[in-house]
């Protein structure tokens, strides 16, 4: 495979492509490295290769035309005999990021051209009419795309074939399932006064496959937990996953709170709304999936809240709770309230500590008191909530009718990010918005 590397700092490469594998897969003509520098192609006469970037602001921006040429030396009609470009590729931190199944699909091409940025970046309209496809290597910004370049050509080369000792020794690598890779051990049996598994020691192939497995499961849930939402799984390994230990408090710390007033009506006004049978049945569920600490059922009226006392009561301790035992064991996470105040009260009476008032809406601007401009909410992400429940409880507020009165939102600690649907269409169930809401909160891809 031919890799072309565009770069103001080709003596950047010599370290790393003249040692170890990377040495001898080029003497074994495995993969072969052109380096071709932007500065030879310029044409102005300090062989300047930036210019100051449009709109102001700090650094310089690599010019198009130095760039251009420099590509047309590879793929024009003056380029070397038998050297093609290939897929030609620009690193850059807001590219595709650089994935093992990304390096998998890059490895079956003949060649790469790959461009590397300096300063603040390169002209766009560059990558844009040379048709680059631009591809970052993890959420941090480098000085140049030179060790990004790296990043690709070793991720890359390595799969090609011959590359490896051993053809197989990349099957079970990280990410090469969608699962991060077991630990590794080798001799002694005890260090540091650790031993290694006994499972590992032992000679069954299955149970060290099982082992492996499993470890790479227990790891990748531990570390990126976000991955096990594409890798694919079967049945044995999502009962694993489900024995294991999962964020461990942190759900039973998480309450949620459905109010009928005050929320708004139709024409914006407070109001009180009636209790749903639905909501009741399925915001227990979801707090039971996910293993929250309650939700609490908030209505000022009395024959409202007995109302729902009565729902609560037959799927618990009545004939629905007979017949349907899984029902009853949701459904005794519910409590009746008659107010805001009431329900944090009873969160602090559980917990012990004041919970913290996490609003929700799927309004994006309200209007705080009348008469007053109209402003914009400030919503918070859930990794914000998150780190709250690793310390303390929280009461996240649900609104029914048209969402939570002002007066809710400007107590609140914090207003969560809506959920962002795809149509102008704004009328989630507030039951699957609870669903969604805890799933972002508490679930894999958190
Ligand atoms: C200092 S960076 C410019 C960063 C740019 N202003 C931005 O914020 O996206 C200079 C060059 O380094 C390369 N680079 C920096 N970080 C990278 C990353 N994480 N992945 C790929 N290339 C990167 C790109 O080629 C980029 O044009």
């Amino acid at each position: 495979m031919r890799f072309t590397i565009l770069t103001l700092f080709p003596e950047f490469f010599q370290g790393p492509l003249t040692c170890a594998q990377m040495a001898r897969a080029r003497e074994a003509g495995i993969l072969e490295v052109d380096l071709v520098n932007p500065r030879d192609f310029s044409t102005s006469r300090h062989s300047h290769v930036d210019d100051r970037p449009y709109g102001g602001g700090p650094g310089m921006v690599m010019s198009a035309d130095p760039l251009a040429r420099a590509l047309a030396s590879v793929e024009g009609p003056d380029c070397k005999p038998g050297r093609k470009p290939g897929r030609k590729i620009v690193l850059a931190p807001s590219g595709r990021p650089l994935t093992q199944a990304l390096a998998r699909e890059l490895a079956q091409e003949e060649a790469l051209t790959l461009v590397c940025g300096r300063y603040e970046g390169i002209d766009e309209r560059l990558i844009e009419a040379e048709g680059l496809e631009p591809i970052g290597v993890g959420e941090a910004v480098l000085n140049g795309g030179e060790a990004a370049a790296l990043c690709l050509v070793e991720a890359v080369a390595r799969l090609l074939p011959g590359f490896m000792g051993k053809e197989e020794s990349g099957e079970d690598e990280s990410f090469s399932a969608g699962l991060l890779e077991y630990p590794h051990y080798t001799r002694p049996d005890v260090y540091a006064g650790r031993e290694v598994p006994e499972t590992l020691r032992g000679g069954s192939h299955a149970a060290i496959a099982r082992w492996r497995r499993q470890a790479s499961l227990r790891r990748t849930l531990e570390r990126r937990p976000e991955l096990l939402r594409e890798a694919p799984l079967d049945g044995s390994d999502l009962n694993f996953l489900r024995g294991l230990p999962r964020p461990p408090a942190l759900g039973r710390s998480l309450f949620l709170c459905l109010l009928h007033h005050p929320v708004l009506d139709k024409a914006g006004k407070t109001a009180t709304v009636s209790l749903t049978n639905l909501d009741i049945h399925d915001m227990c569920r979801v707090s039971r999936t996910y293993e929250l600490g309650g939700v609490l059922f908030v209505t000022p009226l009395d024959d409202q809240r007995e109302l729902g006392q009565r729902l609560l009561d037959h799927w618990t301790e009545g004939a629905g709770g007979r017949a349907n035992p899984d029902r009853a064991q949701a459904l005794r996470l519910g409590r009746m309230a008659a107010s805001l105040d009431e329900a944090v009260g009873w969160v602090t009476g559980e917990t012990g500590l004041a919970p913290r008032i996490v609003a929700t809406c799927a309004r994006t601007g309200y209007r705080p008191a009348r008469g007053r401009k109209e402003r914009m909410i400030a919503f918070s992400p859930p990794g914000l909530v998150r780190g709250w429940l690793e310390r303390e409880p929280v009461l996240l507020v649900l609104g029914t009718g048209h969402g939570l009165a002002p007066e809710v939102l400007s107590r609140a600690d914090a207003v969560l990010t809506p959920v962002r649907g795809f149509a102008a269409y704004n009328h989630l169930p507030v039951r699957a918005a609870a669903a969604i809401l805890a799933d972002r909160l508490l679930g894999d891809a958190g």
